[in-house]
This record gives C-alpha cells, structure tokens and sequence, in this order.
C-alpha cells in the first residue's frame, strides 16, 4: 500500500519498569526494517526508558495513552503535551473506548485534547468505535462518524493530515472476538468517505486509519489485506514481544 502502514501496540495498565523494559528491549532485537512505523505506547513512567532504548532504531516511535488537555498548572496527577515532547513522545492515543467509557471522556474534551497535541508537534491516534449495542441495532457507521466529525472536523486540512485514526469495535476489545475482516474493511471505507467529503480525495487516500480489537499473530495479515486497513492498535498481543512483531510484518 503507498499510504504510511502503522502497528502501535497499547500496553494499556501493564508491566512494571523492569518487565517495560524487557519487553521494548526485545522487540528492539527482533525487529527488521522496514517502511511500517511500530510505536510503542508505554504507560508515563516507562516513556523515558523506551525512548532510551528504541532511539537509534529508524522505525520505532513513543507513543503516549493519553494527555491533559490544559498547558499546565494545578492538575493533580496529570501530564500535558509539553511534559510528553520533552521525553521523545511522537504519538499520543486520544479518545481510546477505556478513556471515554472510565473516564468520562467526551468529544467535546477529545477535540481540546486534538487540538493540544497537533500544536505540540505531536501526532494523534483518534480512536472511535461502538459499542455492541449500537452494532446490533445498525447504526454503527453513524456513530462512528459523529465521533470522528465531533473529535476531528474542526482541523484545518493542514492540520487533519497528522492525524492518524484507529477504529476499534469495543465489542472486539480484549474479547478475542475480533471484527471480520469485511467488517473492519466496510467500517474503514465508510471512514474514508466521510474524509473525502470533508477533505478531499488526496487527504482522505493518505490518512493512515487503523484497526484495533483482538488483533493477533494469527489474523493480522488477513485483517490487514484488506484495501483501507493501514495496520493496527494492538493491546494485549502487543505485550508478548514475538507475537507483536508477528503482527508487524503482516503489513504490507
Ligand atoms: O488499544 C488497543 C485496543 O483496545 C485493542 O485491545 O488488542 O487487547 O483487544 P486488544
């Protein structure tokens, strides 16, 4: 495929630093070049030693899980953009289902959140996807696309085209029941004509839009076969360093 493939594995809630570090350390030793970018969304405190260790290796990127939406100031417990940049962060996963479910994270919020990264310098990962209730009573593909329009379409075309969106049926998150691949493939082309409508056909063709949902070493490839699946977010496969990279040399 021309447009840019990607395969961020999420570690989510997961590894203490030593078991972090094993982990980035091995997928360093394992990897082989190549055109995908594999960013490695670690929890805060593992950012700085997985920058570290993935640093002279050309297609390797941090990724952060989440950020404030404010510069900075009296926020207890939180980490702004800058704090992100400052440890060699490029992407930040924004709007995950756990962030907008738990949390309370709206679309509203989501598009503040948007907009600190992208004046950072740093590149979203906007997630949306339904729940199985909205699946099964068909109105999946307009509730992902009023997220996508509510989070994203106050961006300038300048600015939408850092984005990168990953589209996650919440039905298939950590279930082990992942979406059919025509399933992941009509969702993603109906993303992509709502961004030809909104951006044009040359923004819309080169927006790297990723599946996320029980991805495996087993169904990656098929999963990523299909014409507007650009790679994956990727959670607990992405915690076993070999099965990971399974799941990156099946993008094409
Ligand atoms: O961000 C990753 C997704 O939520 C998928 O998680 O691969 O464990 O289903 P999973």
């Amino acid at each position: 495929k021309t447009r840019q493939q990607i395969v961020a594995g999420n570690w989510k809630m997961n590894k203490n630093y030593g078991e972090g570090r094993e982990l980035a350390m091995e997928i360093v030793e394992r990897l082989k070049p190549s055109n995908t970018q594999v960013v490695l969304c670690a929890p805060y405190i593992h950012l700085q030693l997985v920058k570290n260790i993935i640093k002279d290796v050309a297609s390797l990127y941090l990724g952060a899980q989440n950020c404030h939406q404010e510069d900075k100031g009296a926020y207890t417990g939180e980490i702004s953009v800058d704090m992100l940049k400052s440890v060699g962060v490029s992407y930040v996963i924004l709007g995950h289902s756990e962030r907008r479910e738990y949390f309370g994270e709206s679309d509203e919020l989501l598009a503040k959140k948007t907009d600190k990264v992208l004046a950072a310098g740093l590149l979203p990962i906007f997630c949306c996807g339904e729940s199985l209730d909205i699946r099964d009573a068909g109105t999946h593909v307009a509730h992902v696309q009023a997220q996508i329009k509510a989070g994203l379409f106050h961006l300038s075309p300048e600015e939408f085209q850092k984005v990168v969106i990953a589209y996650e049926p919440i039905w298939a998150i950590g279930t082990g029941r992942t979406a059919s691949p025509e399933q992941a493939q009509d969702m993603h082309a109906a993303i992509r004509a709502l961004l030809t409508d909104q951006y044009g056909a040359e923004i819309a063709d080169a927006t790297t839009i990723l599946y996320g949902g029980s991805v495996n070493g087993g169904n990656a490839a098929v999963l990523f076969s299909q014409p507007d699946v650009d790679g994956g977010l990727v959670g607990g496969a992405s915690l076993k360093a070999e099965e990971f990279i399974t799941i990156v040399e099946a993008t094409k």
